[in-house]
């Protein structure tokens, strides 16, 4: 990888916030205003991420909001995210999740983004969400803080545009940077098994270029990529750092966080997947070895 150059990549987003605070509204409206619809009749397809290109740059989203889903890859050692956007609805303010949101961006150490949403609603008070966030050592640029904050609602579209500005900005002070050359390496961030398709993940792409035909192991799976396709079921050759695509081609469906990566050849590829899933099977067995010991155990006492 070393001898290749690392240019500019776009930020990948995670959405976070308390129940009914707007985060899927959100996702949804971003998506539906901002995402090129593909050829065939403009179905949108759920893959589990997209990507939104603006005159200023391109931003792309991880669709999973959920505190579970950020923490399960990063339990598996994938570090997807380069900013939350934590979302608060301006007419209830702070709330638990709110709060479990901001630690959980704390020990990732990725930076935060404030969306104070639904400020269409009357009783919208976002000087409170401000006062309440402060509380927690979020601080807004306007009362000399660190963190962005933006008026929003999901609803009526507005303050989406300063939203994306702010992300962009976010990321031009990260300098987040990948190979676009050579092969890929990413991340899945969802996978299912499809009755007509097969095993279909939705890659993330870190770094690198994944091309339609490359062979990749992730987990205990591995496969030649058979087709690719955007977040608008558009077919596509190759996809680049920060872009997430849907493949089919695996022998089956890896776990979101699994990392992925591209070997020469098929016979390489099961070599790998299957050193991997032995060394998974006896971790387990050795877990349960472990079990049944402790149990042997307390019944001896
Ligand atoms: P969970 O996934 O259940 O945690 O909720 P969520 O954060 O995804 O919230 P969701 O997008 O489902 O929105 C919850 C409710 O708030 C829905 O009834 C939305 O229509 C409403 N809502 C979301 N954004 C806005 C907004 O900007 N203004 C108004 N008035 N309502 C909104
Ligand atoms: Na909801
Ligand atoms: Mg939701």
């Amino acid at each position: 990888e070393g001898q290749f150059e690392a240019l500019q990549r776009p930020p990948v987003v995670t959405i976070m916030g308390h129940v009914d605070h707007g985060k899927t509204s959100l996702l949804d409206y971003i998506r539906r205003t901002r995402v090129a619809s593909g050829e065939a009749g403009g179905i949108t397809q759920h893959i589990g991420a997209y990507h939104v290109e603006t005159d200023k740059g391109t931003v792309s989203f991880l669709d999973t909001p959920g505190h579970a889903a950020f923490s399960a890859m990063r339990a598996r050692g994938a570090q997807v995210t380069d900013i939350v956007i934590l979302v608060v609805a301006a007419d209830d303010g702070v709330m638990p999740q709110t709060i479990e949101a901001i630690h959980h961006a704390r020990a990732a150490g990725v930076p935060l983004i404030v969306a104070i949403n639904k400020m269409d609603k009357p009783e919208a008070n976002p000087d409170r969400v401000m006062q309440e966030l402060t509380q927690h050592e979020v601080v807004t640029e306007e009362w000399g803080g660190d963190t962005m904050m933006v008026k929003v609602s999901a609803k009526a579209g507005t303050g989406i545009d300063e939203l994306l500005d702010a992300v962009l900005l976010q990321a031009e002070v990260l300098e987040l940077t990948a190979p676009v050359d050579g092969p890929a390496r990413g991340a899945i961030v969802e996978s299912s098994l499809d009755k007509g398709r097969g095993p279909v993940a939705t890659v993330l792409v870190q770094s690198g270029t994944l091309n339609r035909g490359d062979v990749i192991v992730s987990g205990g799976e591995y496969g030649r990529v058979r087709a690719m396709f955007d977040e608008s079921g558009t077919s596509i050759e190759s996809a680049g750092p920060s872009i997430p695509v849907q493949v089919l081609g695996l022998s089956g469906t890896p776990n979101a966080g699994d990392d992925v990566i591209v070997v020469d050849d098929e016979r390489r590829a099961r070599e790998v997947a299957e050193f991997r899933s032995a060394r998974t099977r006896l971790s387990r067995f050795e877990e349960q070895r472990g079990a049944s010991l402790d149990q042997l155990f307390s019944q001896l006492k």
